[in-house]
């Protein structure tokens, strides 16, 4: 297998927007279908599709989708078709507050749509010239990964040793990923010795997804609790430290998920050069510094229970005739106490389950900040697809 057989992140298709649902990953490969705008907007907040490029492209898609859905139930594009256009806008760019790809993306077609009322467009024009935009933005994002990965590969002489956090791989972005980028690029260039992967909690996007995609992609790799990174530091196991981010401020500071702040200190500490690797299109010059970032704070349940969610043949036709019972009127809830909650539904010829498990204490209360923000003093360097650059080269870098 190689980084090129990874499946698709999104993808427009008989005018819906189709995603791999990413709160399934790795146990089933379930595909989500969203075919109104307000579906991608769930889609995004229940991470069934993350990572910031990711988002901003799903953010581009769902405007496309209204065009394509309820925007054609307008006779002419006039004022209330606008108005109703720009509605759609902010709710999709508001659906996660973070990583500004979303809302960078979704005011990119916002622009177009303008324009294209402005203009006295119809209603079909502008689905076309809409759905053409997000296409755009897909193909650039891909692009800008590559172009990274190899600027980035590019830093590193022989065998490597890498750290990363979070997913920053091919699912977090349209294809082929930044932190991941640029292991992927070092990987066929023969550099890469090894990758620490830390798990990531609450959400475990590095023991779902990037240790998937790395195993799917052949890379040497082995996956380690997040309070083990400064051991294999320690232990002298680590020579980079390469992460993606969500938000890059002007002066350098930068947003990503929860415990990369951590890490930075730790490679810092350990003398471990400490690397953010991100597209243009996640740099917000608006932004003078991280103080300014908006960090999401998410529902508690995910640090206070464990998701799992998977498939089951019935084994009998005893057991099958029950379980068909118990789904005949769509997915089933399980009776279970202490808070613990599991629905069955039918899959296929057989059934799949989705379970969230209590286990920390009832009433227990819990703060659940998704991203946290590194200082510009710990990053030695920004790997983007216009070259490797210093936090006081981003003015005008990415102007
Ligand atoms: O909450 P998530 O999973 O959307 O957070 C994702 C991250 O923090 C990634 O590291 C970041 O978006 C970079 S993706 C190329």
């Amino acid at each position: 297998m190689s980084v090129e057989q990874l499946p698709r992140t999104i993808w427009w298709e008989d005018t819906s927007v189709h995603m791999i649902d990413q709160t399934r990953l790795p146990l089933q490969g379930d595909i989500l279908v969203c075919s109104t705008y307000e579906g991608v907007i769930v889609a995004i907040k229940t991470l069934a599709v993350r990572g910031a490029p990711a988002i901003g492209a799903a953010g581009a898609l769902g405007v496309a989708l209204w065009s394509a859905t309820e925007g054609m139930d307008f006779e002419s594009a006039g004022d209330d078709y606008l108005a109703a256009a720009m509605t759609v806008c902010d709710e999709l760019a508001d659906a996660r507050p973070t990583a500004v790809n979303l809302s960078r993306e979704v005011n990119r077609l916002r622009a177009v749509l303008a324009e294209c009322v402005q203009s006295s467009m119809n209603p079909e024009t502008i689905r076309d010239l809409l759905i053409a935009e997000a296409h755009k933005v897909m193909e650039e994002d891909e692009a800008a990964n590559r172009a990274l990965g190899d600027f980035g590969a590019a830093l590193f002489d022989g065998p490597t040793k890498f750290l990363t956090h979070c997913n920053a791989g091919s699912l977090a972005t349209t294809f082929y990923g930044t932190a991941l980028g640029v292991i992927y690029s070092a990987h066929l260039q023969d550099k890469v010795e090894h990758v620490w992967v830390d798990e990531t909690r609450p959400v475990n996007q590095g023991g779902r997804l990037t240790a998937w995609e790395l195993l799917f992609a052949g890379v040497p790799s082995q996956l380690i609790c997040d309070n083990m990174a400064a051991f294999v530091m320690g232990e002298g196991l680590v020579d980079a430290v390469v992460v993606g981010a969500d938000r890059i401020c002007a002066n350098g500071d930068t947003a990503n998920k929860i415990g990369t702040y951590g890490l930075a200190i730790l490679a810092k500490e350990h003398g471990i050069p400490f690397y953010i690797a991100a597209p243009s299109t996640t740099f917000d010059l608006e932004l003078a510094e991280g103080k300014q970032i908006e960090i999401e704070v998410r529902d508690q349940k995910e640090i206070e229970g464990i998701t799992v969610s998977g498939t089951f043949d019935a084994t009998t036709p005893e057991i099958s005739a029950a379980f068909d019972k118990m789904t005949a009127q769509g997915p089933a809830e399980l009776p279970l106490s202490k808070g613990h909650h599991m629905s069955i539904a039918r899959k296929g010829g057989g059934f799949s389950f989705d379970g969230w498990f209590k286990n920390t204490p009832t009433h227990v209360s819990c703060f659940n900040p998704a991203f946290d923000v590194t200082p510009a003093k710990y990053i030695k360097g920004y790997i983007t697809e216009r070259g490797v650059i210093t936090a006081e080269e981003i003015p005008h870098t990415m102007k």
